[in-house]
């Protein structure tokens, strides 16, 4: 029996920040933004919206989608690295929202890998049958622990959250197969300071991701004795559009079979992955019976894979 995703969902601030706006806060411009790292434009937040706003709004898509009522979902899985408080959980406070009372719920502290350790997390549970339904939330208002002075990260950042129910499915389908891992000696390149703000070392994150996510795919793609060449679709995180083509050319993997959200959204750490697959779920460009990888890295570091017969 395999565990599958029913339904996606996900939720975007309606403040649009071009590249131009960026301008008037950090010296930078439009021209280095695009072609350093292919963002265009990204979302953030009002001040009475937080990370807890944007989940329910993406759960309720997924558990629409799903055609699951909030009643029967067994285990909430948020993943998050700016929850609204450290307790209670950004999970228990959509529980009471949803109505979702019989399930439990916690928060994953996973950094940009988070969904993956949250839908990986949620395999577990379904496979083993301890519970049948599980909704798993990537959510972020990256603004709260963005620093507005420095240009090298500000202008990468976004807020969003995307949702995934996840339960059984038929056999051959659903997530076939799996890929995590952590390298805490690298924790140095991308944490959150003691003014609780986001510092990152671009290049060696840089370094690690375009190694990592070709690799990750290519492992978690051969377990099932097949080949990069039989992907018919990527989610990858939204980090840098160059990371994300050096990994697609490397996999030999044409642009229109990606998913492309940074232009639009920016990174948007743990959501990204959530909002690039329901929104390309709504798109129409995943086909039933597709391949499709979602593979994701971040601070930690983390890293996290899935192959995924649609
Ligand atoms: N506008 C203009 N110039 C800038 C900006 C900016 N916004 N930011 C940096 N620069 C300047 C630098 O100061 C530097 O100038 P100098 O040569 O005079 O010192 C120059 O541009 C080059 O800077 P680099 O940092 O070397 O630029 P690079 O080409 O490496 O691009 C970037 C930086 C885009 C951050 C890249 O390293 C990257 O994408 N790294 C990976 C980021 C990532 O994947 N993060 C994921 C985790 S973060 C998260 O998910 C929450």
């Amino acid at each position: 029996m395999n565990a599958g995703i029913l339904g996606t969902g996900h939720y975007l601030p309606t403040n649009v920040v071009t590249n131009k706006d960026m301008e008037k806060i950090v010296d930078t411009n439009d021209e280095w933004i695009r072609t350093r790292t292919g963002i265009e434009e990204r979302r953030l937040a009002s001040d009475d919206i937080d990370s807890s706003d944007m989940a329910y709004h993406a759960a309720l898509g997924a558990l629409e989608e799903a055609d699951v009522d909030a009643a029967d979902i067994d285990l909430i899985l948020v993943a998050t690295v700016t929850p609204d408080t450290p307790f209670p959980s950004v999970a228990c406070m959509i529980q009471d929202r949803l109505g979702a009372t019989k399930a439990a719920a916690m928060d994953i502290s996973a950094a940009c890998s988070g969904f993956m350790y949250g839908l990986i997390t949620a395999k577990q549970f379904i496979e083993t049958k301890a519970y049948k339904k599980i909704l798993v939330v990537g959510t972020e208002k990256l603004s709260k622990i963005t620093n507005w002075e420095d240009r090298g990260t500000c202008v990468l950042l976004g807020d969003g959250a995307g949702a995934a129910v996840v339960g059984e499915v038929s056999e051959g389908k659903g997530i076939l197969s799996f890929e995590l891992g952590a390298n805490g000696a690298g924790g140095k390149e991308l944490y959150q300071n003691e003014d609780d703000k986001l510092v990152m070392n671009g290049r060696e994150v840089y370094k690690f991701a375009v190694r990592q996510m070709p690799e990750s795919t290519v492992n978690v793609v051969e377990e099932l004795g097949l080949s990069k060449e039989d992907v018919d679709y990527l989610v990858p995180h939204q980090a840098n559009i160059r990371i994300m083509d050096a990994a697609r050319q490397r996999l030999g993997i044409s642009e229109e079979k990606m998913a492309t959200t940074i232009k639009k959204y920016g990174n948007n750490s743990s959501a990204s992955i959530p909002m690039a697959l329901s929104e390309s779920v709504k798109e129409g460009k995943i086909k039933d019976n597709d391949l499709i990888v979602l593979v994701g890295f971040g601070g930690g570091l983390t890293w996290g894979a899935v192959a995924i017969r649609w």
